[in-house]
């Protein structure tokens, strides 16, 4: 099968332009250099894909080198594993030695050694990830496909190389899934009862590696198909959901997609993905994914929020005080305890903040109170606070209203300092 005329109409021009220059610099060089994995499948499915993987059998490195020269573009350089990363801003070229890879034991990374394409593809996940379109110039464009991917895409299934692969790389449990539910594809028989067998092979993924493919899950269209899958399976043993849970998740996440725009997701799904869990089952989870610093900081936070949501309920709440409820919160925490929530009335009022609240400020600055005899230091800062307070309450709108405000404040608390003082000498 020829897919050049498939490359013309499915690949940006500018892209197509770099990736013949490439087959060019190769073969000039005597190497055969093919497009593989993913943009091979979604070529095929026609899904847009713009990170072309290349397998070069040859110097990858060199070549993205030469290539990077030729159109100006940063290249990212991995000695170690023979790779490089060609960024063109709306696209991305990966540049790869074809290899051969061994596992010493389960769940490590690869021995990796040079090998031909074909050994290249058979040391992959999946059938239908496993084929190529070859760049080299008398086969320009041929469907490379020793593994039968393309009749697997047409079957619509998920199909391992070998029996072992679960069992070498157990991660390949949770893009089976993904895939699966991605593509709405189905898990060949054989494949789907390996991956029931290894689901206890989880245990030897690295907490870093199962983290990076929860973030893979995370940047899904439909992220909680997989999730809830992998659950069902219970592939998903730190963050164990229960039937109920899964139909929950499932609608918020669907809120979530409503609600905000598809690049800033991966952190809210994240934060409603723990939401049900207790201080413990979190603290399992921030182990399990090696996650520290901000990012566990925003989870733990999102916990807090759920702790103390109830405070948000009260009848008679004026606006600076659910501002001061809140203001401590990141965006993503309170965005996540709005959709989680059912009760109306904390919603709105995280909405309210949200939307409202966090972007109320005074139009008084400390010079302008200094102008007023007001002093910097803590009385500043209070009678700073106090302005804020009456302007989202809306006691003030304008800076002579605030300026009126903050000279009433000075007095009072010149009169209650003069009768502490009064009566501290009696
Ligand atoms: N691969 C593999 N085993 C893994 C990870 C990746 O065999 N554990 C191979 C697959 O052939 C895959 C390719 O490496 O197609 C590139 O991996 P990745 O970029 O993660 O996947 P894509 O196929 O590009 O898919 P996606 O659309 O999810 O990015």
């Amino acid at each position: 099968m020829n897919l050049s005329k498939d490359m013309e109409g499915y690949l940006p021009r500018a892209a197509l332009e770099v990736v013949w220059r490439i087959s060019k610099g190769a073969s000039q060089c005597g190497e055969r250099v093919y497009l593989v994995g993913g943009v091979a499948r979604d070529l095929l499915l026609g899904r847009p894909n713009f990170d072309l993987d290349l397998v070069i059998e040859g110097d990858a490195i060199a070549l993205a080198q030469q290539i990077a020269e030729l159109f100006s573009v940063r290249t990212s350089v991995y000695s170690k594993f023979g790779t490089a990363k060609l960024n063109f801003g709306s696209f991305t070229i990966d540049l790869a030695m074809a290899r051969n890879e061994s596992y010493t034991k389960p769940g490590a990374l690869p021995d990796v050694s040079p090998g031909t394409l074909e050994e290249d593809l058979f040391r992959r996940d999946f059938s239908i990830n496993a084929m190529a379109i070859s760049l080299v110039p008398d086969s320009y464009g041929e469907l490379v496909d020793p593994c039968h991917g393309l009749k697997d895409l047409r079957r619509r299934v998920i199909r391992i190389l070998h029996h072992e692969s679960f069992c070498d790389d157990a991660t390949r449990i949770w893009r089976a899934i993904r895939y699966e539910q991605r593509l709405n594809f189905k898990l060949e028989r054989e494949t789907s009862r390996s991956l029931k067998e290894n689901v206890a092979m989880l245990n030897t993924i690295s907490n870093d590696r199962i983290r990076h493919e929860l973030n893979l899950i995370l940047r899904e269209e439909y992220p909680e198909r997989t999730l809830c899958r992998l659950s069902e399976l219970h592939a998903l043993p730190e963050i164990n959901l229960s039937l109920e849970e899964r139909a929950w998740l499932a609608r918020k996440f669907q809120e979530a997609r409503f609600q905000y725009k598809a690049g800033s997701l991966a952190q809210l799904y994240l934060c409603l993905l723990i939401y049900p869990l207790t201080q413990e089952g979190l603290t399992r989870v921030l182990h399990r994914f090696n996650m520290h610093g901000r990012r566990a900081q925003i989870l733990r936070e999102t916990l807090n929020l759920k702790a103390n949501i109830f405070l948000l309920e009260g009848q008679m709440l004026k606006r600076s005080e659910i501002y001061h409820l809140l203001k401590n919160y990141p965006q993503v925490v309170l965005q996540a305890g709005a959709i989680a929530s059912d009760v109306e009335a904390i919603r709105s009022r995280l909405n309210l903040f949200l939307s409202e609240l966090r972007l109320v400020a005074i139009c008084s600055t400390g010079d302008d109170l200094v102008r007023l005899g007001i002093p910097p230091g803590l009385e500043m800062g209070e009678i700073l606070e106090q302005l804020l307070d009456a302007k989202l309450d809306g006691k003030v709108k304008t800076l002579v209203e605030e300026e009126e405000l903050a000279t009433e404040l000075k007095t009072t608390r010149a009169g209650t300092l003069r009768a502490r003082h009064r009566k501290s000498r009696i």
